[in-house]
This record gives structure tokens, sequence and C-alpha cells, in this order.
């Protein structure tokens, strides 16, 4: 049986506190009777609290951009897994490519974060995936394998159901240039792949795979018929209730 769709909206550096608030209110109020799939939003940092005291008692997850590795300590302007377990946080988005290009997050870095979220009942959304210079070199295979290996390193077989993969090629990231459904199922095949060489192909299953990259209600439908396709990491789309309702409903 197929696992239970996951969109996440990225709304990266946008909303402000009133418009956090009014968004989260509406979604929440909009997916209230939807059982088909899990719908996260994830505000700015220093918005999550209002974004989490209005989603308790909803069905709306919460989830952080981003989370450092250690729980405490001298880190000028980072937080823990435990300050976003205490927000009533649920998923947690490492290693975003933008996190990668402007703040130097390495493949070690989102491999501790990961298993951070996970020793910290967050489940983690990993992102990974090639430059357009990559995929002209052909090499997908290879900086696929070595972004997820990073954080395969740090997870064990129990952790897997909470584990999300976000494959999000770069040059797809908004540029409206959408990575066709094949070329993302390719993608999403190869990380499959790559979870059940070690831990086994039924294992692997329980993975989440979300694509991200352009995701419109235009395309979400031909996305999700792919197999290795498990939900969306939707940005630009993700900044309107209506824009984002339309991908939630079209996901299912
Ligand atoms: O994390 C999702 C984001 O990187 C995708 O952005 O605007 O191409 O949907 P966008």
């Amino acid at each position: 049986m197929r696992k239970k769709a996951l969109i996440c909206g990225n709304w990266k550096l946008n909303h402000n506190l009133s418009q956090t608030k009014s968004m989260v209110e509406e979604v929440s109020q909009a997916i209230k009777n939807n059982e088909l799939v899990e719908v996260v939003l994830a505000p700015v940092a220093p918005l999550l609290f209002a974004a989490c005291d209005l989603a308790k008692n909803t069905s709306l997850k919460i989830a952080a951009q981003n989370v450092f590795y250690e729980q405490k300590g001298a880190f000028t302007g980072e937080w823990s897994v435990n300050h976003l377990t205490e927000l009533g946080c649920s998923y947690a988005i490492v290693g975003h490519s933008e996190r990668r290009q402007y703040f130097n997050d390495s493949d070690e870095g989102v491999g501790k974060k990961a298993r951070a979220c996970l020793d910290g009942n967050i489940k983690p959304i990993a992102c990974l995936g090639e430059t357009l210079e990559q995929r002209e070199n052909g090499q997908v295979k290879k900086v696929l394998t070595r972004q997820l290996g990073a954080v395969l390193s740090q997870v064990k077989e129990s952790d897997l159901e909470n584990l999300v993969i976000a494959y999000e090629p770069v040059w797809a990231i908004g540029t409206s240039n959408t990575a066709t459904s094949a070329q993302a199922q390719e993608a999403h095949s190869i990380l499959r792949v790559l979870i059940a060489d070690k831990f086994g192909p039924d294992r692997a299953e329980s993975v989440h795979i979300l694509y991200g990259g352009s995701v419109k209600w235009q395309n979400i439908k031909e996305l999700m018929a792919q197999k290795d396709i498990d939900g969306a990491l939707v940005g630009g789309a993700s900044l309107t209730a209506e824009s984002f309702l339309s991908i939630v409903e079209g996901s299912i």
C-alpha cells in the first residue's frame, strides 16, 4: 500500500507574523478532514512559536527550515532540536541547497543534523540535489550517492520511517524549470536503490522521498504518479494558501 503523501511548504525568508498566522489558520482549517496527505509548513525561525501555537490540535505540522546538531554551547545564532520539540515542531529541513550555498552546510554537517533530529523526535527533511553543471557533466548519480551517503551514515534501520529525503535539483529551484517527471523519477530511483542497498528494499520503501524544484498545481499530479515520488517540498507556490492547497489537493 502506498505511503501517505507528504507535502511541505518551505517559505524561506518570507511572511511576517500576521501573514504566518493567517496562513497557518487558513491551511489548518482547509485540511481538517484530510487524512490522505501529511501537510507541513516551514515558517521562518522567529515565527515558529506562533505557528506551532496556532497549529497545535490540528493536523497541520510545522517544520523548521534549519537546526544545529549540538544541543547547547557557544554557537551564536543557532538553535537546537530540543528548542524545536519544546515549540511543538514535527519536522526540520536540513541541508537545503541554499544553506549549502550561502551558509556552507557540508555533507557531514547535514548528516549530523539529521542524526540530532532523529535523536530528538524531529523528522529530518534532508535535502540533496545536483547543480546544472553537475547534471551536464553526467555526475547526478555521483553527487546523490555522496550527499545521501553522508545522511545514511548517521541513520539506523529503526530511523527510516522518520527519515524524509528531498531531492531538489538546484537548477529547478525558483526557476519554473521543473524537472520532468522522468528526470525526477530517475533521481528518486537512484536514491531508493541506495537506501535499499544498505537496509533492504522493504525498509527502503518506508522512507519518504520528496521532489522539490518549481512544484506547481499544474505538475504535482504527474510527479506524484511516479513510483518513487512520495510528496513535494514546495517553495514559491507555498506562499499563498490558495496555491499551496491546490498542490495538496493535486497530490491526492
Ligand atoms: O525547498 C523547496 C524549494 O527549494 C523549492 O523552491 O520555489 O522552486 O518551489 P521552488
